[in-house]
């Protein structure tokens, strides 16, 4: 069976909104990335905080992961985009974790620059089969990719 898993990181919960989403359609499992030590909750100064993360390699460290990934054959990856990258959590999963053989499909949400970020997710898993990924844009937290899009997009996943 092609068993899938939804993770992701969220810090103002526009990426957990779109994961949530994706869950009540596909009804499938969904874990959380989180930081050990978390972000502070001034907004501004984890901007300014994370903006060396544009060329960083620092990866922090995240909660461990409690469940088995070898029962997945597909993982829908969300992340925001930080600094033109995937979040730094997300590169800790995806460094932490062997997904070769796998099925990636990324979503990320930002604010209209995504950068590279789905090129540096597809450096991080070379042994995996990326595909089907998403740009889904919020304006001040709110939605800006239109909603059929990512219907549309969600009923794509559920064939994969
Ligand atoms: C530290 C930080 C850096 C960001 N860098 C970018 C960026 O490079 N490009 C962009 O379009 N949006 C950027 N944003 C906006 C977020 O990507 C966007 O609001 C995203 O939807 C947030 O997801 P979340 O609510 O799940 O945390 C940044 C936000 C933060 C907090």
């Amino acid at each position: 069976m092609n068993k899938k898993l939804i993770v992701f990181f969220s810090y103002t919960n526009n990426t957990k909104t779109i994961a949530q989403k994706i869950k009540e359609k596909l009804n499938c499992d969904m874990i959380e990335i989180k930081t050990v030590k978390p972000y502070s909750n001034d907004y501004q100064t984890v901007v300014e905080d994370e903006q060396n993360s544009e060329s960083s390699t620092h990866l922090p460290e995240i909660e461990k992961i409690n469940i088995n990934l070898n029962q997945y054959h597909t993982i829908i990856l969300g992340t925001p985009v930080w600094w033109y990258r995937p979040v730094p959590a997300v590169r800790t999963f995806l460094t932490e974790n062997d997904l070769s053989g796998k099925t990636i499909i990324p979503f990320a949400t930002n604010g209209g620059w995504i950068g590279r970020t789905f090129e540096e997710i597809k450096k991080l898993c070379p042994n995996s089969n990326i595909i089907n990924e998403i740009n889904i844009v919020f304006e001040n937290n709110q939605l800006k990719t239109k909603e059929t899009k990512i219907e549309q997009w969600i009923d794509s996943i559920t064939k994969q």
